[in-house]
């Protein structure tokens, strides 16, 4: 089939290929509902086991958005983050985003997403987060020194109530000039609530009743609105009397919107903070279990350290850590799908996919794809040795995305990841408390469901 030009969108022509193939009935579909309840039970699993049963580019009947494509094939993600990147818009998924975070940096496509990507930009280049190393330093040695004294009470602790801390510190002074950790578990809940509405925004229960009836959710959501407000009127406050964070004075000095300042600070909290505690809760949880990778870890600090505190001119020389993090992003993506919509028709690693049609890009499909990934759930960082997985699609390892809508705070994760994770097998050997393997959550983020207990033991004493 060819379909009209457009000055905009240039047609794929579409002519020949045969449309993705999809559950139509059990176990991967239910009468009338199809998979919506399935995949909404436990998402990661489904996404697996649809993939495994229908290949890497699967049509699947779900509510309200149906049908719904599931792209887990790197020939497809390329093509839909880089070579047709036009022809795929944020669509039907992320207007329910907009619910916290607005028009801004996730949300908007084309040139008004250029422009706010141009404004924060300077933020995020390596100088940037150069400069903002003391404030790294500090919050990591702050981690450390808190360790030491679980590792003396030999009590077990919340390691993902650690991450948050770490990460709403360095972030939270990046975007607004301050620690939000400061604001305790109330802006970790906000954060948590927010993730979890915007992806109950599409097809929940809870939309179906009356507007004006206030659930315990809708009171949570708004609870975490309120929280996220308060934060954002506080950074316009700073930034208006020349304190505060670099990323709130670049939006505040803009040309942008004036709605643009809360739009884009609430999306870089959301997008930012959550998603860097959860890898570093992963990565942590990985090494604890896996006794070959934690000791290749106590040897690379041990070698390349010799018992100081690791800096950003250490990471280069700490390879083995940067490969222990990469391997957890592959099993643990933190943000473990995102959506986009085609505008004309396309064809995907040999599929029709017609105009329209909302496309998911599975991140944790693509990394557990065994056509990609040899015994894919098993923990092994010498897949990503310098020189390794040559025989690999790039694209089958997407953890940031790709295209030029890669994750702007890329650099500002890996590094802050990178430091602690080395800072903490320098110092401590970790051990999972929890008899049971954590549990998969999956809203916008992938996260531990009962949270991850481990108990911490000086290494050199
Ligand atoms: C390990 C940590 C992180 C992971 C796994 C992650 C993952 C991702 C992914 C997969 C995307 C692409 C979404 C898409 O194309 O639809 C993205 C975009 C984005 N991320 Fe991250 N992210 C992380 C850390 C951060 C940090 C630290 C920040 C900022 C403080 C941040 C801010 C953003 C923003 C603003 C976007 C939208 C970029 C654009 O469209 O121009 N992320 N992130």
């Amino acid at each position: 089939m060819t379909r009209e030009n457009t000055p905009r969108c240039p047609v794929t022509s579409a002519a020949g290929a045969p449309e993705p193939d999809g559950p139509t009935g059990l176990p991967l579909a239910w009468p009338v509902v199809g998979s919506t309840v399935l995949y909404a039970a436990d998402p990661p699993s489904f996404v697996v086991r649809a993939q495994r049963a229908h290949g890497t580019v699967v049509s699947l009947p779900m509510l309200p958005h149906n049908p719904t494509v599931q792209v887990t094939a790197p020939e497809a993600i390329r093509r839909i983050l880089q070579g047709n990147a036009d022809n795929y818009c944020r669509g039907a998924y992320y207007e329910a985003f907009r619910l916290f975070m607005g028009e801004g940096l996730l949300t908007l496509d084309d040139a008004e997403w250029r422009g706010h990507r141009k404004v924060v930009n300077p933020a995020f280049t390596p100088g940037a987060v150069a400069a903002r190393a003391a404030v790294t330093d500090a919050a990591v040695a702050d981690l450390v020194g808190r360790w030491a004294g679980h590792a003396d009470t030999g009590q077990p602790f919340d390691l993902h109530a650690e991450s948050m801390r770490l990460s709403a510190r360095v972030i939270g002074h990046a975007l607004v000039g301050r620690d939000l950790s400061a604001e305790g578990e109330e802006f970790s809940r906000a954060l948590a609530v927010a993730l979890e509405a915007i992806f109950k925004e599409v097809g929940s229960l809870e939309k179906m009743l009356p507007s004006f009836l206030p659930t315990p959710y809708r009171r949570r959501v708004n609870r975490a609105r309120r929280t996220l407000e308060r934060i954002v009127a506080r950074a316009a406050r700073d930034a208006d009397e020349g304190a505060g964070g670099e990323v709130a004075a670049l939006l505040r000095a803009s040309e942008l919107p004036p709605d643009a300042f809360r739009s884009d600070l609430v999306t870089l909290m959301l997008a930012g903070v959550e998603t860097t505690a959860l890898a570093l809760t992963w990565t942590l949880y990985e090494t604890a279990r896996h006794p070959g990778a934690r000791d290749r870890l106590e040897e690379e600090t041990d070698r390349v350290l010799d018992g100081r505190p690791p800096g950003a001119a250490d990471l280069d020389a700490l390879t083995y850590t940067a490969m222990a993090v990469d391997e957890a992003l592959r099993l643990h993506p933190p943000v473990w799908q995102f959506p986009r919509q085609t505008l004309e028709d396309d064809v995907l690693a040999g599929r029709r996919v017609a105009a329209g049609t909302p496309v998911l890009v599975s991140v944790y499909g693509a990394h557990r794809n065994p056509e990609q990934w040899k015994d894919p759930d098993r923990f092994d960082p010498e897949r990503f040795r310098p020189g390794a997985g040559q025989d690999r699609d790039r694209s089958a390892y997407v953890p940031f995305g790709g295209g030029r809508r890669q994750c702007i705070g890329k650099r500002v994760g890996l590094s802050l990841l990178r430091q602690t994770v080395a800072a903490v097998h320098a110092r401590f050997r970790l051990t999972v408390a929890d008899a049971r393997p954590p549990r998969n959550g999956a809203y916008i983020t992938l996260f531990p469901k009962d949270g991850i207990r481990v108990t911490a033991e000086e290494r050199h004493r």
